[in-house]
This record gives C-alpha cells, structure tokens and sequence, in this order.
C-alpha cells in the first residue's frame, strides 16, 4: 500500500494541499497510526496485479468521514458505506467501489459484472453501461488466454461463463486469419466487445424493417487496432459483420452479452434475405464441446 499524508487546510482554506510525507508499506505486519493531529491521508493501492487487505482499528468508531480534493482543497462530508458485515454482503453494495476497482483477472470480472447486474435492475441505465465498460477497460490480465481455441474453417465461440438465469454471457472468440462472422443481430441484447489480440474490423447496416429484401444499408466501418478498446452494439444501433482482415496474424476478443441468448439472426448482404440460427460454442469453460 502506499500512504501519502498532508496538512489538514485551517478552517476550510482553499487552495492545493501540501504534502507531509509518501510511505509505502510492504512488509507484511507492518502496523501504521494517523490522527487529526497528526494530518489527513490517502491511501491507495497502486499495483495492477495484486490485490491488498489491510486491518483498520478506529477507536471511537465514527460514521462521518470528511474528505478533501487535492487540488483545489474543497472538502465535504460523507458518510462511508460498509461492503460487507460480519462477512455478509450488504444488500446496496457500493457502486463506487464496483466502479474503482479493476477486475483483476477474469473470475474477478465475472463476480463484479454479477454484482453490477444485482445491485442495478436498469441495464439500459448509462451509469450502469458505465460501470460496466470501465469494468472491462479495467481487465487487462491474459488469463483470457486458458479459454481459447481456434480453428482453421470457422472463428470460436469460447464460453467462459455463462450466467444460470441467463442474465449475462462472457465469451472469448478466437479468430483464425481471413475469418468473419455473418451479418447477424443481437436480440434485446446488448453486446460489449473488447480486442484481446490482432486487429478486427467492424462493418455495420441498417436492419431491413420486416418482409423487406433487397441489398442492405451499410451505415460505417470501423477498424479496432488498439489492444484494449471496448466497443458496444444492440439492435437499436444496427446489426454488423466482424472480420479478421489480416492473413498472417490470428485475433481475439472478449464478448459481453447481457442478458444472453441463444439464437440469433443472420442476413444476406445482397439479397436482404434473413433466417434465425442457434448460436454454437466451440468450447466451454476450457475444454471444447
Ligand atoms: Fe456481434
């Protein structure tokens, strides 16, 4: 953990807080102390590898807490919400730390889009979009890399989890060079996709209203060359084909659905015909089916 303390601003003076001292504490058992005599802290965990726990003896317990920006030295009040009890979860997990904490590997990403899904019944809220696309910008370990197959005729669907209520679906899709998807929608779904290895274009159209044939509307092309963006579609933004241009280098991504499903629509390009298929997955939970 690292500890920066500062001077505690006199009656609510604005302005940067100056710094006292930087700490790191490393060593196992190590036993800190800080009062308000002493200065106002921060305390952070800086690694994006391992995660922290620390015992924290506050005597007198208090509920009120008053926290400063650093920069301009506004403060206010808050009252900090406890995650859990006597080891029970709360009912109203805190959002917030949702939201700050990275998922560090992608059973740690699983649990925390579980309990976004719990404590937030509104999907189609943008804090919840929010919360949920910072949570998969915030995944940067390879574990993703145990779940992955390819295969030389078709891109893989690799299951990694596949919610029991069938409130969210993770994939991990491999594909092999020269390899693409169909023009396909996303029934009521919507889907978060994130480029894991190579580059992936992204062609998308206007879904042709119902009966209607006839060559469809493309509305863009997109390429996704940076390792780490997250993209999103659903059906009221169009329906797309996913492509690996590339005939030396494989790719993978990273695939949301929420909630799942298991068919899926699938359109002609030229001749607008459509048909529903089941979707198929190539392996699940590491092992192929
Ligand atoms: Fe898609």
């Amino acid at each position: 953990m690292n500890e920066i303390q500062y001077k505690e601003p006199e009656n609510d003076k604005l302005g940067p807080l100056t710094k006292i001292s930087e700490t790191i504490i490393d060593e196992i058992g190590t036993v800190g102390y800080i009062d308000d005599g002493l200065g106002i802290h921060m305390v952070e965990n800086k690694s994006d590898k391992i995660q922290a726990a620390t015992l924290h003896l506050y005597t007198p317990a208090y509920e009120k807490v008053k926290i400063w920006d650093e920069k301009t030295g506004k403060s206010e009040w808050c009252m900090p919400q406890n995650y859990s009890i006597n080891g029970v979860l709360c009912k109203q997990p805190n959002l917030n730390n949702l939201i700050v904490e990275p998922a560090i590997n992608i059973q740690n990403l699983i649990v925390k889009i579980d309990r976004l899904t719990e404590a937030h019944k509104n999907y189609n809220s943008k804090e919840f979009q929010n919360a949920i696309n910072h949570l998969l910008v915030s995944y940067r370990n390879e574990d993703w890399k145990k779940y992955l197959f390819y295969n030389d005729k078709i891109y893989t669907r690799n299951c990694v989890y596949s919610d029991p209520d069938g409130k969210f679906e993770l994939l991990v899709l491999g594909w092999n060079c020269n390899q693409k998807t169909p023009i396909h929608n996303h029934p009521g779904a919507q889907c978060y996709y994130k480029l894991l290895a190579g580059e992936m274009y992204e062609v998308s159209f206007q879904e042709p209203e119902e009966g209607k044939f006839g060559k469809l509307v493309k509305i863009d092309e997109d390429v996704m060359s940076e390792i780490g963006t997250v993209g999103y579609i659903d059906d009221g933004m169009g329906i797309h084909y996913v492509e690996n241009r590339s005939s030396k280098v494989k790719a993978a991504t990273l695939h949301l659905y929420l909630p799942s499903y298991g068919k899926v629509k699938v359109w002609d390009e030229t001749s607008g015909d459509s048909k529903w298929y089941e979707t198929k997955n190539y392996s699940l939970d590491g092992e192929i089916v």
